[in-house]
């Protein structure tokens, strides 16, 4: 990759996404990286994290925090992301925000780079990363609507309790562990019992009856592919799953493609893998994607119920491609194109 080494912040390192950063980062040898900035809050201020063989000191974030920083990976929720994207930007820094706080301002990017880093050549200093739901979702879309043209989108998540953070995670595997004890674990992040079950029911209700989580999947991707009037549906469901999100997902096309010709375009992508064999029991699950890069693809089939309609089945790690990696590579994008470190004008 062109330009120098970057100055990098995780703020929220010590969090599920914060953790994954560190990984994607440690792997990436052409995302030189000059210094590397831990935040978090006063919780975990003072522990030590590893990278690339140095233990790194975690700092409370602070007003003086992102000095001659040149990059900020944010991932501590949204409203830690309202106070202090301003004071990064104001210092000089390019905020990726991992929240759902800025996504829908129609001055900040909403990128998932092989789909519209283009989006990415006018910024103004804050960037955000969409919910990990639409992020693999519009990954395939993109190809499917280059293909033969969307018409409707229909779309059912199955989400794994990860993308609830660290506690939703702790959870899950201590509500099972009691369960299997026969002791009581009554629910504290989930709003019901989510071992040995499934929740309808992903971030809070709107007035309409779909839930924030549904809402957040229909504008983002609707933005991110710039197709501001294209009908898409959601159901977003939480399931028993540590990590991965798995998307039903049923796509009208304005002209008729044959499977065949689906799985080629998707087998294109250097992002995606189509695993589609399933009478050899080929096919994706969430365990097989957990810590794995690429948008899997599978059961692709003709929709029997409508003219032109296939019926998808996707799979990705939700705090790699819906987060922490989808971040990193819009900072590898943005320095490829030397797009950091310019002056933004307001
Ligand atoms: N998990 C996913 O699949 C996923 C995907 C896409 C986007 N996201 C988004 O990414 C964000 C973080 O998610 P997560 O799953 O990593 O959550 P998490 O595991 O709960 O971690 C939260 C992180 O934020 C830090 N933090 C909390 N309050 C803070 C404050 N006032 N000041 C500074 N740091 C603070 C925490 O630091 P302490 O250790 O000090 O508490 C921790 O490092 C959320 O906005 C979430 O919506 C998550």
């Amino acid at each position: 990759m062109k330009g120098r080494a970057m100055r990098v912040a995780i703020l929220g390192a010590t969090g599920q996404v914060g953790r994954e950063f560190l990984k994607v980062l440690e792997t990436r040898d052409n995302f030189p990286i000059e210094e590397l900035r831990l935040l978090s809050s006063s919780r975990s201020a003072g522990s030590e994290i590893e990278f690339r063989g140095k233990k790194i000191k975690v700092i409370e974030v602070n007003e003086k925090a992102f000095e001659g920083i040149d990059i900020v990976l944010a991932s501590a929720g949204g409203s830690v992301s309202k106070q202090w994207a301003p004071v990064a930007v104001q210092a000089g820094c390019v905020f990726i925000d991992n929240s759902s706080a800025f996504r829908m301002d129609k001055d900040v990017p909403l990128v998932v780079p092989e789909v519209n880093g283009h989006a990415l050549k006018n910024h103004k200093g804050l960037v955000a990363n969409p919910n990990c739901s639409t992020a693999q979702l519009v990954v395939v879309l993109k190809i499917m609507h280059e293909l033969a043209g969307l018409k409707r989108v229909i779309v059912s998540t199955y989400q794994s309790v990860s993308g609830a953070g660290k506690e939703g995670m702790d959870e899950l595997e201590k509500q099972t562990k009691a369960l299997v004890n026969e002791e009581p674990y009554a629910p504290k992040k989930f709003p019901k019992q989510i071992s040995f079950n499934l929740i309808p029911h992903i971030d809070s209700f709107a007035e309409d009856g779909y839930t924030k989580e549904e809402l957040k999947v229909i504008y983002e991707t609707r933005k991110i592919l710039e197709l501001p009037d294209l009908p898409v549906t959601c159901t977003a469901v939480r399931v028993p799953v540590l990590v991965g999100h798995s998307e039903s997902v049923l796509v009208d096309l304005e002209k008729k493609v044959s499977p065949a010709q689906v799985r080629e375009s998707l087998a294109n992508s250097p992002i995606v893998e189509v695993w589609d064999q399933p009478e050899e029991g080929i096919y994706p699950t969430p365990i097989d994607c957990a810590g794995e890069d690429p948008v899997y693809v599978g059961r692709i089939r003709r929709d029997t119920s409508s003219e032109n309609g296939i019926n998808l089945w996707v799979v990705a790690d939700n705090l790699r491609i819906g987060a922490a990696l989808n971040a990193v590579r819009i900072a590898e994008y943005m320095v490829a194109n030397s797009l950091v470190g310019q002056k933004v004008t307001t």
